[in-house]
């Protein structure tokens, strides 16, 4: 928009000092009158040439939509802005005019244009209909994709509802570490953290002696936030952690990453109702919003990801989600005649495939499972009071499976020790967390809502790699 700088100033200083600053093409496209003088700055999509003029159209990466540019053969450099490729950064000014043209309500008739950078024809965005897997070769440049600048955008966007959502409801933020010693969720897939000389670590008893390590004991990068979240809660009631975990997991799937963004909340005198109930709230109300604010980019998605999606969201929004127990799952599963790669019986872990016919086949919307057998699930889970089950939850969505992991948690001191040995832990090592049910102990609840799974969700983009920036999963940490 135009600087102006007040006429005292300017006469003191002997000189006009009318400036711009520049505008995003976003900002320009919404003005509601033409502007004598603007300037808009970004990389070129497209160049084209008629007699006295070229086009260009104009990306900053503010929206998916473009700014025409109008050069005439009058520019001082227009031979040069002839050469101008796609790929080239430009700075504009000019004139913003009421547009000739169709689909457009504005154009910039260009006074100047600056080439900021050039671009060559190795630039490798050069046509429309790059496969995802190619673009994700050059993962540094694929944001200047409309496909993925929307992702990106809507990522963003559902970051901050993510903070309004909790804040609204009264929930603190917490940092909880990401170099950690404890394996919440006792699978195994940790990264260890440690700054030993792999070629000459210091030893004990012919094992690797990790207390002479940095920490002075064995640390991984964390793959949940929840237990330090729970100490949180027991003193705030209310809080919610949304940071990077890590898992050493092999699964080459698409719905699986090394590394990956979790928003865990976790609530005091909550029990598992309290917190399928807020689960379900919290997923309806993403999508509603990525729909309300991004509805450009949700329209991309439907045309060229997936055509179902905004019925799919629709529905979600609108209706309410199924409950089923795992017990009552497993025998839907098993009676259904369907053909599955997995054994399904009471006692094992539902599969994807298993998730995804619940969810596509048989509910035909949202589903949360509860209540599993406690074999399966990890020690913090409370035991409920047929000795079987843990009060645990899994949202599962069509299309992707689980989405949301959850738990009311073990509160009573006894039974979580007794967990933990069952489990072959150490109550020793967890002195902290067991402190939490020796001091004011009361029933709490969270759960863990992947948020690139829930971008997969929302975009319909079916491959976890497309809704990370740089994806890290097995073999792969390029850039
Ligand atoms: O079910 P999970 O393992 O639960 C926990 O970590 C609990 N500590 C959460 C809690 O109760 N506070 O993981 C939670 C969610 C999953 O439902 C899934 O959406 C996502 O995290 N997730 C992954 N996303 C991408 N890549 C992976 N490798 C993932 N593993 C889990
Ligand atoms: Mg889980």
């Amino acid at each position: 928009m135009q600087l102006v700088i007040p006429s005292e100033v300017e006469e003191s200083l002997g000189v006009n000092m009318t400036q711009l600053s520049p505008t995003s093409i976003t900002d320009a496209l919404q003005s509601s009158t033409p502007i004598a003088e603007i300037q808009v700055q970004g990389w070129v999509r497209t160049r084209r040439d008629s007699k006295d003029f070229s086009f260009i159209e104009l990306n900053d990466g503010s929206s998916l939509r473009n700014l025409q540019i109008i050069a005439r053969n009058t520019l001082s450099n227009y031979p040069a802005v002839q050469r101008v490729t796609t790929g080239a950064s430009i700075s504009v000014t000019g004139a913003l005019v009421a547009s000739q043209g169709k689909g457009q309500k504005w154009e910039l008739v260009a006074d100047n244009i600056e080439i900021v950078g050039t671009a060559d024809d190795s630039y490798p965005l050069q046509k429309k209909g790059h496969t995802p897997e190619f673009l994700r070769e050059v993962a540094h440049l694929r944001p200047r994709s409309n496909l993925f600048s929307s992702i990106f955008r809507v990522r963003s966007r559902l970051a901050f509802a993510v903070h309004h959502f909790f804040q609204e409801r009264g929930f603190v933020y917490v940092h909880t570490p990401i170099i950690t010693g404890s394996d919440c969720e006792g699978a195994g897939e940790l990264f260890r953290v440690s700054t030993i000389d792999l070629k000459n670590p210091p030893r004990k008893n012919g094992e690797i002696d990790f207390a002479q390590d940095f920490f002075a004991r064995p640390t991984y990068l964390t793959v949940s936030g929840q237990l330090e979240a729970e100490a949180f809660a027991l003193a705030l009631s209310k809080v919610y952690t949304f940071g990077p975990t890590f898992r050493a997991e092999n699964s080459n799937t698409s719905r699986h990453a090394s590394e990956f963004w979790m928003i865990e909340p976790e609530m005091a005198f909550c029990d598992l109702n309290g917190n399928m109930n807020l689960a379900e709230e919290f997923v309806k109300y993403l999508i509603a919003d990525a729909k309300k604010h991004c509805p450009d980019e949700m329209e991309l998605f439907a045309r060229f990801v997936d055509k179902e999606l905004l019925s799919r969201l629709d529905f979600v929004i609108e209706l309410p989600f199924q409950r089923t127990t795992y017990s009552d799952a497993v025998d839907l599963l098993k009676n259904s005649g369907a053909k599955f790669e997995f054994p399904i019986d009471y006692g094992l872990n539902l599969q994807s495939e298993h998730e995804r016919w619940l969810t596509e086949k048989h509910f035909k919307c949202p589903v949360t499972v509860f209540n599993f057998p406690k074999e399966i699930k990890p020690f913090y889970m409370r035991l409920n009071d047929d000795g079987k089950t843990v009060a645990a939850m899994d949202l599962l969505v069509p299309g992707i499976g689980e989405i949301v992991g959850g738990s009311q948690r073990e509160e009573r001191l006894e039974m979580l020790e007794g967990n933990m040995r069952r489990h072959r832990m150490d109550p020793a090592d967890y002195k902290w967390y067991l402190d939490l049910r020796r001091y004011g102990t009361v029933p709490h609840s969270g759960f863990g809502l992947g948020f690139e799974r829930m971008l997969m969700f929302i975009t319909g983009v079916p491959n976890i790699r497309d809704v990370i920036p740089f994806a890290r999963t097995p073999g792969s940490a390029e850039f």
